[in-house]
């Protein structure tokens, strides 16, 4: 059997040398490789059900996360845009945004009227605190903190920045749920927590979102935002004189997608612990090799192990490593971080263009209240995420690798690092 020292002198796969891996590891769907009976179970139930409107996630989800408020909504998307109602983000308003998310953590603010301000990313890719306090005006109300690629942003000295100038702090938890900063869950430092249940989430019901906060006031507005503007009681929308009341999305939860979701929840501890494992070993094993260095991070047990964030010597390198890489047979899922698709501000097209939500305009940045919150969204707008993302390679971590198969992905690290870099 080669050991890993003669693996690495082989040629490279790209150039056609042997794969170090020469089948396919199984998919990067977090939740998906745990569903057995529980889930379909507990759906066949909700389908015999014959009931109604039955909420079955949010008690599962106050327990899971020790939180006073949730609530399942239709996506993680529309968990951002309720959290945007909710909060009362309207034109005339500039809400700060991380170099690196999804569209939907722009398009929130966006739908809104309010103006998205783009913030630096470090190289621990979550929002850098310090810019976030430069980029702040009269006119900033809130800040979208986004957890991603596998570990939570800086909480507090964002938190604390946010506090400082009275702003409100929205976490887009999409890619970390169930995941932690400094021993406490990421969706509950700020005033509202948005989460996905899409397919390759750690909890997964297909399709799906949920909201978690511990302002009760807020996640009334937040059920009010996301069904019919209106409170619903027994199945039916109500209203009394008095009452609180405003326009809806119509984002309920399917209650099937509930019960596969509320069977997935309890297992976020057992999902998020195999991929710790994994990429605990995997990132042993890469964390000598010359050139390539890992993803800092303040609080390391943050690191929920979906993702193996590298840092190469130059771009070049990086992108070349992500080629070499795949060519190893590493996970489909491995990007280099400069072009990781819709997830870096540069390369949303709707954002760059500032397309307006209302056809034929550029609303909301041609609304007359937004005069003034001119803001440019190109490739450069942030020089130093930037220079962070031409270095970067990420690879997913399936939640169901084996030990074997970690060892063979180190090797397909130390085989193109001994190729590539000299
Ligand atoms: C960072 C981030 N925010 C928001 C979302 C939106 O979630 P959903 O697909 O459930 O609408 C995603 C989904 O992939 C995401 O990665």
């Amino acid at each position: 059997m080669a050991t890993a020292g003669s693996v690495e002198q082989e040629k490279l796969a790209i150039d056609g040398g042997p794969k170090v891996i020469d089948y396919d590891l199984s998919r990067e769907w977090p939740g998906l490789n745990w569903v057995d009976t529980e889930e379909v179970n507990r759906v066949l139930e909700a389908v015999e059900r014959r009931h109604g409107l039955i909420d079955e996630l949010p008690p599962v989800l106050r327990e899971h996360f020790g939180c006073k408020w949730a609530c399942g909504i239709n996506s993680g998307t529309g968990a951002l845009s309720v959290s945007m109602r909710a909060l009362g983000i309207g034109p005339g308003m500039e809400v700060l945004v991380p170099g690196l998310c999804w569209i939907p953590t722009f398009s929130c603010v966006v739908a809104n009227g309010a103006i998205p301000v783009l913030v630096e990313v470090g190289e621990d890719l979550g929002m850098d605190p310090s810019d976030m306090e430069r980029k702040i005006t009269p006119r900033t109300r809130a800040v979208i903190v986004a957890h991603m690629l596998g570990a939570a942003a800086n909480v507090d000295p964002i938190i604390e920045v946010a506090r400082r100038h009275d702003l409100k702090v929205v976490e887009d938890c999409a890619q970390d749920s169930g995941g932690t900063y400094k021993g406490n869950f990421v969706g509950l430092f700020g005033d509202i927590g948005a989460f996905s249940l899409q397919y390759n989430k750690h909890a997964t019901a297909y399709i799906g979102g949920f909201m978690l906060s511990n302002n009760e006031e807020l996640g009334l507005r937040a059920e009010l935002a996301r069904d019919a503007g209106l409170a619903r009681v027994m199945h039916k929308v109500t209203y009394e004189p008095g009452d609180l009341v405003m326009w809806g999305e119509g984002r309920l939860l399917n209650p099937l997608i509930q019960a596969m979701a509320a069977a997935q929840i309890p297992k976020l501890p057992k999902i998020i612990g195999a991929m710790k494992r994994s990429h605990q070993r995997i990132r042993d094993r890469i964390a000598d090799i010359p050139g390539i260095r890992l993803r800092p991070v303040t609080d390391p047990d943050s690191l929920n192990g979906s993702f193996m964030v590298t840092y190469w010597p130059d771009g070049e390198t990086a992108e070349k490593a992500t080629d070499a890489l795949r060519a190893e047979g590493v996970p489909q899922w491995t990007h280099w971080l400069a072009h990781y698709g819709t997830h870096v501000y540069y390369q949303m097209p709707m954002l760059v263009q500032k397309v307006g939500w209302l056809e034929g305009t550029k609303w909301p940045w041609d609304a007359p209240e937004n005069r003034g919150s001119d803001y440019d969204y190109g490739k450069g707008a942030l020089p130093q995420s930037d220079a962070i993302f031409a270095k970067g390679v990420v690879m997913a971590v399936p939640s169901n690798l084996t030990d074997e198969q970690c060892d063979l992905l180190a090797t397909a690290y130390s085989k193109v690092a001994h190729h590539l870099i000299a």
